[in-house]
């Protein structure tokens, strides 16, 4: 069956390598997507594993509509009672881009009535809609006249590790970190520090990796546990299987950050995971003012970029960034993400790659700023 997996603008390439190693086939990637080939077990094996997904789609049914009455008719002729019973709850998420439905409202209206319509015929009973926490997440995608309804497997969506007990001021989305971490190459075997960790998405995100623990692993919840055919013994043995799959690490993870309260903050997410103990090395640190943990390594950070998080003078604070890397930091390999873009030019280091990303809906550069050892100058390409 055809399963599709969205992800985050820039990521398509990452996510649709995730899929090959766990073994899904023909596998073509989209704007935000990648499609795939797979049995239910890889349907599940895909949200327990892919780092990079934000969820997971089946889709059930692809058409034209002209117009209301023939949306109505043609999500009538998919039998409802396959997925959703009177007494479960479902949700419509809309996404559409037409000249002929030009309200994703009504048009989501449209097809709740058709699902309603029909189950209630059959059965002489409506299963109820629930926006916050259904059973059964239904996505509608129009574009002109072309249509079609998916399931979404997921439910919440994938960046919900269940490790983020305490957010921090300005959190990077999970799915994000772990995109932009194999974005940069990073081995697992390469010491890993984020100087300015926040609530510890980058150091969490690595230390899972290094240890090879799904991301999913903890989270107890998933949108197709509450399918019609969920397959219980399925998931249990991919489940225990993850853990057969869990290593150990060697490789030095360390997460700084100037204030007590926030490296506390990450320490506690990091707790979530009773597998991580002891794998990050926690200090409350000041960046300007520390040295290198050890001689080489990988640096992935988040800096402060203005907007969520105010500094006295951003662009003065992102050339103190790029002082302190060239004096202080040889040897290393920084990765920096920022969505200040005039900020990113105040480092003073010339990027050997910057990747255009979204953090959130603003517009962000990834750049990568290799650093000689035993010199102060910017690695060449
Ligand atoms: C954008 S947040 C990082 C968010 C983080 N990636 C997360 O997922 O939560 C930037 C962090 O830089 C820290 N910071 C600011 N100036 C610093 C400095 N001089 N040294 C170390 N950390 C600093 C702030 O305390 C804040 O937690």
């Amino acid at each position: 069956m055809k399963i599709v997996a969205r992800t985050l603008a820039g990521l398509e390439e990452v996510l649709a390598k995730e899929i090959e190693e766990i073994g899904g086939t023909d596998v073509e990637i989209f704007n935000r997507a990648v499609e795939y080939q797979g049995d239910v077990r890889l349907l599940y094996k895909s949200n327990l594993w892919l780092r990079t997904a934000i969820d997971v789609l089946l889709p059930l049914s692809k058409f034209t509509a002209r117009n209301e009455e023939e949306l109505y008719t043609k999500i009538q002729k998919i039998n409802w009672s396959n997925y959703i019973t009177s007494e479960k709850t479902f949700s419509i998420t809309p996404i559409v881009h037409s000249s002929v439905f030009t309200h994703s409202h009504y048009a989501s209206l449209k097809v709740k009535d058709a699902i309603v319509d029909q189950l209630r015929e059959k059965k002489g009973r409506r299963p109820n809609i629930n926006t916050e926490n259904p059973d059964v997440k239904i996505m509608l995608r129009i574009s002109e006249n072309k249509c079609s309804v998916l399931l979404n497997s997921s439910g919440h969506s994938l960046f919900k590790r269940g490790y983020r007990v305490y957010g921090g001021a300005a959190p990077i989305n999970e799915v994000l970190a772990a995109g932009i971490i194999a974005l940069s190459g990073w081995d697992t075997k390469t010491p890993f520090i984020d100087p300015m960790c926040g609530s510890g998405t980058f150091p969490i995100e690595a230390a899972m990796k290094a240890k090879n623990i799904a991301p999913g692993y903890i989270r107890e919840e998933f949108g197709f546990m509450s399918w019609l055919d969920y397959r219980e013994d399925i998931w249990e043995g991919l489940k225990y299987e993850a853990q057969f799959d869990i290593k150990e690490t060697k490789t030095p993870i360390y997460a700084y950050d100037k204030s007590r309260q926030t490296v506390r903050t990450a320490e506690m997410n990091s707790d979530s995971i009773k597998e991580l103990e002891g794998v990050i090395n926690f200090e409350m640190k000041d960046f300007f003012k520390s040295e290198k943990p050890l001689e080489d390594g990988i640096i992935v950070t988040n800096p402060p970029y203005e907007v969520r998080l105010k500094t006295n003078n951003i662009e003065q604070f992102y050339e103190l960034i790029g002082n302190t890397l060239k004096h202080k930091w040889t040897g290393y390999d920084a990765w920096i993400i920022s969505s200040n873009l005039a900020a990113i030019k105040r480092l003073g280091l010339k990027p050997k790659k910057k990747i255009p990303l979204f953090n959130a809906q603003l517009e962000s550069k990834l750049v990568h700023l290799p650093l000689y050892a035993g010199s102060h100058k910017v690695k060449s390409e």
